[in-house]
Formats: structure tokens, C-alpha cells, sequence
């Protein structure tokens, strides 16, 4: 074991992702630090505080990034990344993406405490919306960072209250002035991102350290349906243009359509709205999001295609419109990466297995930059996307070892 490794400290770990669980904390125990939001502020002004201490340079860019930096002794060389997301769900848990934030932190930590220096430098990141549930579609901070997305389609992304991307981008750049602006986007030497599975594989195989080998493929799509508000006791049927009831039947085809008896196809409609939304008026307008999946790239494309005649199909009377907001097909990490992650498992004497992550991250994006891989470890049944969400201080620690180790062979 590695001086780096064996001063990793759990217990700091741990208690740093309780200090975190404490911005955007909900009453059922979990957070709501949805992107730029108050509380996503917060939390980066906690980790900057920690970073002061340490000696360590913060930086952020044009899409609010978040970076922590240690500087190697070639600093001209591109840096080591690693890191994940600091924002969550709405009903988020107190270890999705901020655990890959933390782990970079503590490697850092124990990096300057033990007086090691890399030879290039490390940083680690938090990316802008990961999760996508304030400002749709999700990881537009590392996609605008590689480049796949560019700032005018970014920046003028609106949440549900009239907020642009851009206007809380500038509002977390105004309350942090500390952190150094600098310009979006470098190009790695590689990227390493650690995070909780997400799923029940790693539990029910009784293996501490996934060596994620991809990550399963996504299309996400808006649909809106207008129809025309009536009074709901006077109007009768055939006069309607009822836009939820238009709606609903096309959940109700795309739902038969996209039925797999091997659940291997996940369908996903998680966000409905309507309007008026008055008991005694015949909605004029819903919306939906749909979320598909799939490992197979050419299966998710065709089940992709139907959506959108699907939906016109059962439109009427109403008229829809279906935009597509992301698609991102299935991707393998390069074996290099894999490889040295389960060598440092393997030396750490930790019980490790290959998987592919059924969950979206944003080592999708630096993928297309760098050599990158991720690092998984047990969350309690599977459960996330939930307040209730919960991993052992023993297994965050062995991941953090584990990443500590893969970031020192790359950086050293
Ligand atoms: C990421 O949060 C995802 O939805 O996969
Ligand atoms: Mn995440
Ligand atoms: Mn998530």
C-alpha cells in the first residue's frame, strides 16, 4: 500500500459528505442542490474554504465549472482530472456525484499532507447540471467543457421560473469572486470520475470496487402537446381540444410500444405538467419529458425514431411537437484505463468486478477528450435518485484508495 493510500482518511470522508448533505438538505434526509442553485452555491463555498486551507487554486468558466487544482511540478503538462457533480435532484440522495467530488478532494488532500508531489498537476472538477432537472437536458458543463455543446445553445437554456443558464452562471460567478475565471475547456491527459453505482450489481456480488467498462446509451425528448382550455361542464367532447387527454394516450402507445419483457429497455417519463391545471377548465397544454435507454446503440436509435410518430399518431385534436434534447448512444471506456483501475483494486486487495453503468455521468463527454474511466462502489440496494440513498464510509474510502492510486500512476 502506498503512503498515499494508506492516509486516505474514511473518517474525513465521511464527514465531508455529511457537511455537504447539509446544503439543500431535505426533511427526509436527502438534498435538493439542484444547479446554480443557492444551495449548490454553498456547497462550493464550503469546498473553497477547504481548498484555501490547503493551499489549493479554484477556478470556474464560462458555464460555472468548478475546479480545484494541485499543481504539479510540471505545470505546463495537461493536468490529471477527476471529480463528478455537485448538484442533485430534486428528491436527491447525499452521495450522487458529490461522492466523486469529495474522493478527488481527499486524494488531493492526502497528497499535500504527505508532501508528494505529481508531476502533472491534478484537478478536480464539479461539473455545471449534471442531473438535468433544473435546466434540460443534463451535463452541460462537461459537454460544453469537450465541446459536444457550444454556449449558445447552452446559456440560453430557461428553468421553470424564466431563469436562464447565463443568469445563474453570472449570479455564482458574482457571489464567488475568490475563484479565478478562466477559459472553458482543455484537453486532459485523462479524466477518472468516481461514483456510487446507482444500481443493486456491486451489492448483490458482494464487490466493493466496480471497474466500469461504459455507460449505456440515452435519448431524452420534450414533448408538448397544445390544445385549447373550455369550460369543463358546458363544452361537449367532440368541441374539445383536450390536451391531456391527447397526452395520455400517447403515454399509453409509447408505454405499449417500448414494453420489454427482459427490461433491458428503461422508458421513462418523469416530468408531466399542465396548464391551466384548474379543476373546471379543459387543459390548453401539456408537457412531458420521455427518457429512453439501452445499451445497444442501434436498438436505442430505432426505439428513438418512434417517439415522435408515436406521439403525432394520437395528437389529435390537439397539435404536438416533439423535440429531441439529447442523444448520447452507448460508449466503452478504453481498455488502458480499466486495466489500471483493477491493478490498484486488485493491490488493495479489494473485491472488484466489471460492469457497465446503466446511469448516465459525465465522463460521457471527456470521453470523447481523453482517456477516461470511472470507478464504482455499493450504494445500499441499488437505490438512487432518492433521498434515502446511502453507501458505507468503508466502501467511499476504498474507492477514494482506489482513485487515489489511479490518479498518482497517471499524474506522478
Ligand atoms: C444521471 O443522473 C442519469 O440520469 O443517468
Ligand atoms: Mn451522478
Ligand atoms: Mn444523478
Amino acid at each position: 500500500m502506498s503512503i498515499l493510500v494508506s492516509a486516505i482518511s474514511e473518517q474525513r470522508l465521511w464527514q465531508r459528505h455529511e457537511a455537504m448533505a447539509a446544503h439543500g438538505a431535505t426533511p427526509r434526509g436527502g438534498v435538493n442542490r439542484q444547479a446554480l442553485s443557492q444551495a449548490d452555491i454553498d456547497a462550493r463555498r464550503t469546498i473553497c474554504s477547504w481548498a484555501r486551507e490547503l493551499g489549493l487554486g479554484t477556478f470556474t468558466d464560462a458555464l460555472g465549472n468548478f475546479f480545484i487544482r494541485l499543481e504539479g511540478s510540471d505545470p505546463s503538462l495537461p493536468p490529471v482530472l477527476t471529480g463528478s457533480h455537485l448538484d442533485s435532484q430534486p428528491t436527491g440522495g447525499r452521495f450522487d456525484g458529490v461522492y466523486g467530488v469529495l474522493a478527488g478532494f481527499e486524494v488531493l488532500q492526502t497528497l499535500v499532507e504527505s508532501g508528494l508531489r505529481p508531476r502533472r498537476s491534478i484537478e478536480v472538477v464539479s461539473w455545471m447540471n449534471e442531473e438535468g432537472s433544473r435546466f434540460a437536458p443534463g451535463m452541460m458543463g462537461s459537454a460544453g467543457f469537450a465541446g459536444t455543446r457550444n454556449l449558445v445553445e447552452i446559456l440560453p437554456v430557461r428553468d421553470v421560473d424564466g431563469v436562464s443558464v447565463a443568469e445563474a452562471v453570472a449570479e455564482v460567478h458574482r457571489q464567488m469572486p475568490e475563484v479565478a475565471l478562466r477559459p472553458l475547456g482543455y484537453t486532459p491527459h485523462c479524466y477518472v470520475e468516481a461514483h456510487i453505482e446507482q444500481g443493486p450489481v456491486l451489492e448483490a456480488q458482494r464487490q466493493t470496487i466496480g471497474i466500469v467498462t461504459g455507460i449505456q446509451g440515452k435519448r431524452t425528448f420534450r414533448v408538448t402537446v397544445t390544445g385549447e382550455e373550455a369550460h369543463a361542464g358546458t363544452t361537449p367532447h367532440q368541441d374539445r381540444k383536450d390536451a391531456l387527454m391527447s397526452a395520455s394516450a400517447m403515454l399509453q402507445a409509447l408505454k405499449v410500444r417500448f414494453l420489454d419483457p427482459q427490461d433491458i429497455t428503461r422508458f421513462t417519463v418523469g416530468l408531466f405538467r399542465i396548464e391551466p391545471c384548474a379543476p373546471s377548465v379543459v387543459p390548453a397544454r401539456a408537457v412531458f419529458s420521455i427518457d429512453i435507454r439501452h445499451p445497444l446503440s442501434e436498438r436505442l436509435t430505432e426505439l428513438g425514431d418512434a417517439v415522435a410518430p408515436l406521439c403525432h399518431q394520437y395528437a389529435a385534436p390537439c397539435a404536438v411537437q416533439v423535440e429531441e434534447l439529447s442523444t448520447a448512444l452507448s460508449l466503452e471506456f478504453p481498455e488502458s484505463i480499466r486495466q489500471t483501475i483493477e491493478q490498484a483494486a486488485a493491490e488493495l486487495g479489494l473485491g472488484h468486478m466489471r460492469l457497465l453503468s446503466a446511469a448516465g455521468h459525465d465522463a460521457r463527454y471527456l470521453h470523447e477528450q481523453c482517456e477516461t474511466g470511472m470507478i464504482f462502489v455499493p450504494c445500499l440496494k441499488g437505490v438512487s435518485h432518492h433521498e434515502s440513498e446511502s453507501a458505507t464510509s468503508a466502501d467511499l474510502a476504498a474507492g477514494a484508495r482506489v482513485l487515489g492510486e489511479v490518479l498518482w500512476a497517471r499524474a506522478r
